[in-house]
């Protein structure tokens, strides 16, 4: 089992590429299964997401083929609707599966995600939109089984109680193209991945109005056609870098990032003293050795994203004073606090609130990563601390970080995978 071993005190100096979106290519890779023909995908991540995202559409009878950062999909063998237990339990995006294959078989099945390490993680949302297009479902032995032999348009109320569901955002999105009439889902998702896929099927010819907004209408039954398509950069590693600058008191070019999807980190990170800058071409994070202690609520985009709770609190963790961090969208992500306590730092959980109270030194453990985002957060926490961190379960880590040893290696970082 490999590991990354971090050996902290290094300031971070440089620029760093920010590669693709994994969260917007995935739902993207399942739209292109609707086109009547092939599909080039560019600047896609090479991460192990999107291999198995690439398996469940060849599983599904498509092809999919990976050349460098790009991903070429031809639909035209799309003739199975099972995605398997096996595929979906270790990627749970395999669930967009749901909707293009309603959309164009009428029929779709689906292994139960199920809960994970981050929380129960429910598909009720998902179920109900697709069933208020017309579909009859059933759950049996561990699978969802939709069928409809005709989708018809409808308006779709997808709030959940911890607000919009990207997810089910994404799966009624693609079962609509196929759907006569008009669809209204109201309270969608407007986070920059699933307006990446409204702009992806508006280019395959769909009528979707409202892309960004939580109100998205589509004239559904479009002939859609393959197209070529680069994929936004990834909001998540950029915001994983941000914190690395931030937390090395360095300074650090993020090329390609976006400053428009980052508007909430960017704040808190301004708020505990960090400066960070658009310039032509990305943005830099300056750190210094000044920080104030903020308070941190998660919520749907464009709110602090969930994504990037462990990593502020990385940076938090080291910061005098207390923050509180509360997480509102998975009740069980707090995982990383009880391995960044081992490396010394003091924090709290109490329900959905973490109390972080900013110690003066963080000191290097072997620990234990539980899910990607918490991996990034314990390779970040390393960074700082003094002697080596060892990470062990990258496996998470490479579900979602393109080579993030190197790139953290190039600005200075003294980070290696060892076996
Ligand atoms: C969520 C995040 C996304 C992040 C991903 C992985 C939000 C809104 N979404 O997306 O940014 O990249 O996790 O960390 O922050 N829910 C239901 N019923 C459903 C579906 C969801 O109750 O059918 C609830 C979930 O339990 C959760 C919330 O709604 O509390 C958001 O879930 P959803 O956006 O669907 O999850 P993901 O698509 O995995």
């Amino acid at each position: 089992m490999q590991k990354i071993s971090v050996r902290g005190g290094k300031v971070l100096k440089g620029e760093v590429s920010i590669s693709g979106s994994k969260n917007a290519t995935l739902p993207v890779m399942t739209a292109a299964l609707l086109g009547e023909s092939p599909s080039i995908l560019k600047n896609v991540p090479l991460l192990n997401d999107i291999k198995t995202m690439a398996e469940v559409l060849r599983k599904l009878g498509s092809k999919a083929v990976m050349e460098d950062h790009q991903l070429k999909i031809d639909p035209a063998g799309f003739n199975k609707f099972e995605a398997p237990y096996e595929l979906v339990k270790t990627m749970r995006a395999s669930i967009y599966s749901l909707g293009a294959c309603l959309a164009r078989q009428g029929e779709a099945k689906v292994s139960l995600p199920g809960g994970c390490a981050i929380g129960a993680r429910p598909i009720d949302l998902h179920l109900k939109g697709v069933e208020q297009l017309g579909a009859k479902v059933t759950i049996e032995h561990g699978f969802v089984h939709a069928k409809a032999s005709k989708l018809k348009g409808a308006t779709i109320y997808l709030a959940g109680p911890h607000g919009p569901s990207l997810g089910a955002t994404v799966n009624v999105l693609l079962a609509a193209t196929a759907a006569e009439g008009t669809t209204v889902i109201e309270s969608a998702s407007i986070e920059p991945e699933v307006e990446e896929l409204v702009n992806f099927l508006n280019a395959m010819g769909a009528s979707i109005e409202g892309v960004g907004t939580s109100r998205l209408v589509i004239t559904g039954k479009k002939i859609l056609k393959g197209v070529e398509y680069s994929v936004i950069p990834d909001r998540v590693e950029a915001g994983t870098f941000m914190v690395a600058a931030a937390v090395t008191r360095g300074d650090v070019l993020l090329k390609n990032a976006k400053t428009g999807h980052l508007t909430s980190v960017t704040e808190k990170l301004r708020q505990i003293g960090v400066s960070v800058e658009a310039e032509p071409g990305g943005i830099r994070v300056k750190g210094n050795g000044n920080y104030k202690p903020a308070d941190v609520m998660i919520l749907p985009y464009p709110g602090f994203p969930t994504d990037m709770q462990a990593q502020i609190m990385a940076l938090l963790a080291i910061v005098p004073g207390i923050s509180i961090v509360t997480e509102t969208i998975w009740e069980n992500r707090f995982m990383h606090v009880f391995e960044m306590n081992r490396m010394g730092a003091d924090i709290t959980i109490d329900r959905s609130h973490a109390v972080v109270k900013g110690v003066a030194k963080l000191t290097g453990a072997p620990v234990m990563a539980s899910d990607l985002r918490a991996s990034a957060a314990l390779i970040l926490a390393g960074l700082v601390a003094e002697g080596e961190t060892l990470v062990q379960r990258i496996y998470h880590l490479d579900r979602g970080y393109e080579k993030i040893e190197e790139k953290l290696s190039v600005l200075g970082a003294d980070i290696s995978r060892v076996n």
